[in-house]
């Protein structure tokens, strides 16, 4: 049979160069900072590090409320009570602390934000998927001091953010320092710390470790699940096919071939 390319197929090898394509196009578009490779860790001690840095430094102006407290302090090793008591700041709308099977959501009004910062913080529940976590790990570590900024805060990964450097009292600011390329580009070769902050530059690599972790986990909270499972499912499928084999052997065995 001749094979002629229709239609159907040239929109499948299109959408499969799309697919390819379209991630680099949108890692590209980052605001053209090299993004630090970064990969999350999953162990309780990590995510309940991560959790406390969230909830005292992003809940005040972010929401995550696609995922509740309660399911969260199952899933890092806590139990309800000392998330209760040590990582719930918000208060629902009696005023009344936020109770533990609630939504994680915060107590900033969309229009608030909009007027205080000029965008509205967005929900970071899925922030690790859509941006990635290099993205984050990089931007979180990106905050230099710009005055001309309403905030004072400028980001080379997110140029012109509307978000304060909510992290300066722990890194401090810094300032970038760009090289040229030889082609006539400016590029980032590095930051320059301008006043230090309460932390060593390793100390806070590692609370961004544990702040973009935990992102990582509000994601996908249940990827470690899911992986063991298709683990498991891999191998009965594989026990499964030997008992197949056999049994197929066992029937056709008396059949004379033709
Ligand atoms: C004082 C309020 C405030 C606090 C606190 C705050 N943010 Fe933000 N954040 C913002 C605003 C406003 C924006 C939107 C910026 C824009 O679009 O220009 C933003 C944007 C972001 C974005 C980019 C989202 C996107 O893809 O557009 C991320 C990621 C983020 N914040 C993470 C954090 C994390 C993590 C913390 C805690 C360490 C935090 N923020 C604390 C106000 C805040």
């Amino acid at each position: 049979m001749k094979m002629l390319p229709t239609r159907k197929s040239l929109r499948i090898v299109l959408s499969v160069a799309a697919l390819v394509v379209l991630p680099e196009m949108a890692a590209a578009a980052g605001g053209g900072a090299a993004l630090e490779h970064f990969t999350p860790e999953r162990t309780d001690r990590t995510l309940q590090r991560g959790a406390k840095i969230f909830m005292n430094y992003c809940m005040s102006c972010h929401s995550a409320d696609y995922h509740r407290y309660s399911h969260m302090a199952r899933d890092i090793g806590l139990s309800d009570k000392a998330v209760s008591e040590n990582l719930i700041f918000t208060t629902d709308k009696n005023g009344e602390r936020t109770k533990i099977g609630s939504l994680m959501v915060n107590n900033m009004s969309k229009d608030y934000g909009k007027e205080a910062f000029g965008a509205v913080p967005p929900n970071l529940t899925l922030i690790a998927r859509s941006r990635g976590v290099d993205w984050l790990y990089t931007y979180m570590k990106s905050f230099y001091l710009d005055e001309s900024r309403p905030m004072g805060a400028n980001n080379t990964v997110y140029p012109q953010v509307g978000m304060p450097h909510v992290l300066a009292g722990l890194q401090g600011w810094q300032k970038p320092v760009y090289e040229s390329d030889g082609e006539g580009h400016e590029v980032l070769k590095g930051f320059q710390q301008v006043t230090a902050g309460k932390l060593s530059a390793q100390e806070y690599d590692s609370v961004i470790t544990d702040l973009v972790s935990f992102l990582d986990y509000l994601g996908d909270p249940n990827r470690e699940a899911r992986h063991s499972l298709g683990i498991k499912v891999m191998l009965f499928l594989l026990i499964f096919l030997v008992l197949a084999i056999l049994l197929k052997k066992e029937y056709w065995k008396d059949v004379p071939h033709s």
